[in-house]
């Protein structure tokens, strides 16, 4: 059987060594955005995972845009040279062909927040240093959430201005692709949702009002980037509520980032609201993001619940999506790839220090590489 996972996958400028991508995830352990030693582990084991395409987190254009005090930022000229360094360190023991991207983000109403593991994620108490939050309308997440500030025209600017900025670190950093974080209820995805958006003028209303602002960012990013870097973006593909923004209209919204040159969606769900009826299981957002690839051609990535080799080589083999991305089977296991070429029966370069240890982690596997090494 030839594995389609792990055929290449062609993005315009280059194509993915295969159809496997770590999806972006958030650490909460930057030091006012900057990357620090845990990224540069977590990064370095990524890019030895034999994934094809490694993206890093959601990382903050502006300081206030992050959605903790332990975020990932790319605002500042420190911390663009602790990713300088990340970034070094993870092409130096990537496997040959591995891509790296990274998700461009601001947090917007639901920024201001604890790191999950303090306090549960909430927002910021008084004492903790917290942030006066933006977002289209002064609607709050939740009823103790900031009440953020509705962005003015001149907030707009300065927003779009400071992704423009970030976009331009991601050039001299030598990055493959830049995520436009689109979803979850962040920013963006916060203009798109008549739940997040109120407003009355140009940016508000129907759909074509609420996707000009992200739209405007995303051309103003793409007219940041050389042609040899891919832009893309995680969208909504539902968000689960009555009278929210519908499968249909990410299928609009996407076809539009088509237009500007977005190279591919990744489709996720959810987050415009604290509780929303989500029907999670396996493969559960594969369905919307099938319903866009098929309205839009676009090259389009599936996510979560994904863990099963089978099951991802059936998502991409049955073509409801180009990709699979897997965060917390990543989480779980980084060789999670080295163990699905196995099943799937490919063969995969994976670096030879760790040749002897397949034996003893896959008991009864097909190795793709001989274990006739000298007993040392
Ligand atoms: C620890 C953690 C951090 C995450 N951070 C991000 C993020 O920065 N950006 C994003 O778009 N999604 C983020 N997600 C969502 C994942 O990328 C993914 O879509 C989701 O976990 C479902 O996939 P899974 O079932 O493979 O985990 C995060 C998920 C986890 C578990």
């Amino acid at each position: 059987m030839t594995s389609v996972l792990f055929s290449p996958l062609n993005l315009g400028p280059f194509a993915l060594p295969n159809r496997i991508a770590v999806a972006p995830m958030c650490q909460y352990s930057a030091d006012d955005g900057s990357a620090t030693d845990w990224h540069l582990q977590q990064v370095m084991q990524y890019a030895m995972s034999g994934a094809g395409l490694v993206t890093l987190e959601a990382t903050g254009i502006e300081r206030r845009g992050r959605i903790s005090h332990g975020c990932l930022g790319i605002y500042s000229d420190a911390n663009e040279a602790a990713l300088a360094r990340v970034l070094a360190a993870a092409r130096k023991v990537a496997i040959p062909g591995t891509r790296f991207g990274i998700q461009l983000a601001h947090a917007g109403r639901k920024a201001s927040t604890q790191r999950p593991w303090e306090g549960g994620g909430g927002p910021l108490g008084i004492n903790e240093d917290p942030w006066q939050t933006v977002a289209p309308s002064a609607v709050p997440f939740t009823p103790a959430h900031n009440v953020p500030t509705a962005l003015d025209e001149d907030g707009l600017t300065r927003i779009r201005l400071a992704f423009v900025r970030a976009a331009q670190r991601c050039v001299r950093l030598g990055f493959d692709v830049v995520e436009l974080h689109s979803t979850h209820g962040y920013l963006i995805d916060e203009f798109l949702s008549p739940h997040a958006n109120v407003r009355t003028d140009q940016y508000g209303g129907g759909l074509e009002n609420r996707m000009r602002f992200p739209l405007s960012v995303a051309k103003a990013v793409r007219a940041a980037l050389p042609a040899h870097i891919v832009l893309g973006a995680r969208t909504t593909g539902t968000d689960w509520t009555p009278g929210g923004f519908s499968q249909d209209d990410g299928a609009i919204y996407a076809q539009a980032l088509k237009g500007l040159g977005v190279a591919y969606v990744s489709i996720s769900t959810g987050g415009i609201l604290p509780k929303q009826p989500i029907p999670t299981g396996p493969g559960y957002q594969v369905p919307p993001a099938a319903h866009i690839k098929a309205k839009t051609g676009m090259v389009t990535a599936a996510a979560g619940y994904i863990a099963a080799p089978e099951q991802a080589e059936e998502i991409v083999a049955s073509g409801k999506a180009d990709m699979v991305e897997l965060a917390r089977a990543f989480l779980d296991n980084p060789r999670w790839v080295w163990h699905a070429a196995d099943r799937l029966g490919a063969t995969i370069v994976y670096p030879p220090q760790f040749q002897r240890a397949a034996a003893a982690l896959w008991p009864g596997a097909k190795l793709s590489r001989p274990l006739d090494f000298p007993n040392t």
